[in-house]
């Protein structure tokens, strides 16, 4: 295993993180998603710490609240030290029927860290996300809530998830300007099949020092190996069933197609490869790899040890690269000598 700090802090994560997302009984708006029972949680979460992983990540709403339940409970069934491991879980998603058991306010915020903490059954929480862009709470009360729970030992690190860059920015502002905790970290979609966060995300946090924890490295299985241009619904996937994240299929088939030699000449998987792609980009702090079954948390553990070369990485960036947009393309036509990575890539 590899490790790298929590975006601009001293602490240090695995950079591959173990997502229980798939930790449930497929109840609600996670039917397709969720199917591990605690056994099958207990023996994920032993072999993601025997190949190194230290860092796990859950939400509040993740299977009404079991995914939290069941990586707490495994942690005490393995005997885990509570200092061994990181633990990042979030709050803003709808969890109840109330007018405000949903979003970034304050009470929310308070209601939901003390529900958190008790389903993981722990004391603090070492990394605090806010889950999606709440457009109702000032940005202030969200980061004066977040600081609170900071002050008072509940939280030690915050982050947002699914922020627009604009809003990201904002709040980091604020942060410094009122001396509050600062967005650590952002968690969000990013795989080689879905790039849109390297227009204008990437290099804010570049130039902000804020981590990328990177979730459906995957994109929910489509680059598993199992989907490919004339195997578009594979039995016992959950994006058969469940579509998600969006993504430009027509492109996915031809990443996949450029990918299928690369993955040969490796004797490796499609999923391992993926993943390899993403540990590959320096702005990444830590990816977020989900499995439901031992063997595919093993194979996508061993992407660590994958090393592609600058070859192969140049046929997998120029298959997946962007389409030029405004104002990246107009970037180059101005002041080409003065331009710096961030802007040579989005003007690409
Ligand atoms: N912040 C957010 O809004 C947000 C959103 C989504 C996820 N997340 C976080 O990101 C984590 C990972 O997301 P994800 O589960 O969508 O990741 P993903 O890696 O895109 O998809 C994981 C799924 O792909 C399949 N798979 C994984 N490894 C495989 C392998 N080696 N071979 C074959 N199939 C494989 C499995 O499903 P099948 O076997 O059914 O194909 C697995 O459940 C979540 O647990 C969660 O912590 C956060």
């Amino acid at each position: 295993m590899e490790y790298a700090t929590l975006g601009h802090t001293g602490l240090l994560v695995s950079k591959l993180c173990f997502g229980t997302m798939t930790f449930g009984d497929g109840r609600g708006l996670f039917k397709a998603l969720s199917v591990v029972g605690q056994a099958g949680a207990d023996q994920l979460i032993k072999t993601a710490i025997d190949g190194g992983i230290n860092f796990f990540d859950t939400a509040d709403n993740y299977t009404e609240g079991q995914s939290e339940q069941m990586l707490g409970q495994s942690l005490k069934n393995l005997n885990v030290a509570r200092q061994q491991v990181v633990i990042a879980t979030k709050v803003y998603s709808r969890v109840g029927p109330g007018r405000n058991d949903v979003g970034a306010s304050r009470g929310h915020i308070m209601d939901g860290v003390e529900a958190s903490l008790r389903r993981l059954q722990t004391d603090h929480i070492d990394l605090y996300q806010i889950h999606g862009n709440d457009s109702v709470t000032p940005l202030e009360e969200t980061l004066r809530a977040l600081d609170t729970l900071v002050q008072q030992g509940k939280v030690r690190y915050v982050g947002c998830s699914n922020w627009q860059a604009w809003k990201i920015a904002k709040a980091l502002g604020i942060s410094e300007f009122k001396d509050l905790a600062r967005f650590d970290t952002l968690q969000a979609y990013y795989s080689i099949a879905g790039r849109d966060l390297e227009r204008e995300i990437v290099p804010l946090l570049e130039s902000e020092k804020v981590g990328l924890l990177v979730w459906s490295p995957l994109a929910g299985g489509l680059l598993s190996g199992k989907f490919s241009r004339t195997k578009q619904k594979p039995a016992d996937s959950r994006r058969t069933e469940y579509d998600f994240p969006l993504v430009d299929k027509e492109r996915t088939w031809k990443i996949l197609e450029v990918m299928a030699p690369i993955a040969k000449a490796h004797g490796c998987s499609a999923a391992r490869l993926s993943l390899a792609w993403l540990l590959a980009k320096p702005v990444v702090s830590s990816v977020i790899i989900g499995a439901k079954r031992v063997e595919q948390l093993q194979d996508n553990l061993a992407a660590i040890e994958l090393t592609l070369t600058p070859d192969e990485l140049g046929q997998l960036d120029e298959v997946s690269a962007l389409a030029p947009e405004y104002p990246g393309w107009v970037l180059p036509f101005q002041g080409a000598d003065r331009m710096g990575p961030a802007e040579r890539r989005v003007g690409a």
